[in-house]
């Protein structure tokens, strides 16, 4: 079935979210990273500027940046609605109010959209949709990241995502996935049979992090070709 980007909710963040989100350390930062389901998160845009090596993989990089724009434009006030019903599942710390909540978010993909066609000229922003084989050597990458995407959207199935995991431990040594529960912040049978899937092949980790927005959600998976 085609990729239809008014089927997709693009909601962007930055690089400090990243880091936090993935307890990316300096020695971290030295490495080749993946991002998959990237969207328009500017994590690529300001990581690149840093020095660091990272590409980007999502669906939506077929399209143009007016396209995702108006994308973007058109989800922006369904999600804030959202938001602001949800109020109380949030921890409201770092990010203080959903005002604050819209301008950053603004600003990360507005840093993404000024940045989209000289990332993509650069080989940073690369279309491809997961399980799909990706056009890389294996272990290509030394880190793959998801945030916001795999075991949050638990309707794409247990199949889905043992393929796609499979797709990303090929080209990365090691991966990682943010956060571990679904939209609506619950935990899921998923992981269970994910953590289950892997444990035999792989080092399974579940480690608390920096980055707790949604209530709960403040663990990340890691999976690990090195015991
Ligand atoms: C909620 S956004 C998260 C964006 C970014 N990772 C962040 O945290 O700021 C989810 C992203 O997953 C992407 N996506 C949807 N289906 C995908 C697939 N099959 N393979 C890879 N990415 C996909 C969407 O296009 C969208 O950009």
């Amino acid at each position: 079935m085609a990729f239809k980007l008014n089927g997709v909710v693009p909601w962007g963040r930055n690089f400090g979210e990243y880091r936090d989100m993935f307890r990316l350390t300096e020695d971290d930062l030295k490495k080749k990273l993946a991002g998959f389901g990237d969207g328009p998160a500017c994590f690529n845009r300001e990581f690149t500027e840093r020095g660091g090596s990272v590409i980007s993989f999502d669906p939506i990089y077929q399209f143009t940046r007016e396209d995702i724009e108006r994308r973007i434009n058109e989800v922006r006030v369904e999600v804030m609605e959202q938001t602001r019903r949800n109020r109380d599942n949030y921890v409201w710390m770092k990010i203080k109010s959903p005002e604050e909540l819209e301008n950053l978010r603004m600003s990360a993909m507005k840093r993404f959209l000024d940045d989209y066609d000289k990332g993509r000229a650069e080989g940073r922003y690369v279309y491809h949709e997961l399980p799909d084989r990706l056009p890389f050597e294996d272990d290509h990458f030394d880190t793959g990241l998801s945030s916001h995407f795999l075991l949050m959207y638990t309707s794409l199935g247990y199949d889905f995502h043992i393929a796609s995991m499979t797709e990303m431990l090929r080209v990365c040594k090691e991966i990682r996935v943010f956060p571990i529960v679904d939209l609506d912040a619950e935990k899921t049978e998923l992981i269970g049979s994910v953590i289950d899937y892997f444990r035999k092949d792989f080092r399974v980790d579940i480690v608390s992090t920096d980055y707790e927005f949604q209530k709960g959600d403040n663990k990340m998976l890691i999976i690990g070709k090195e015991r």
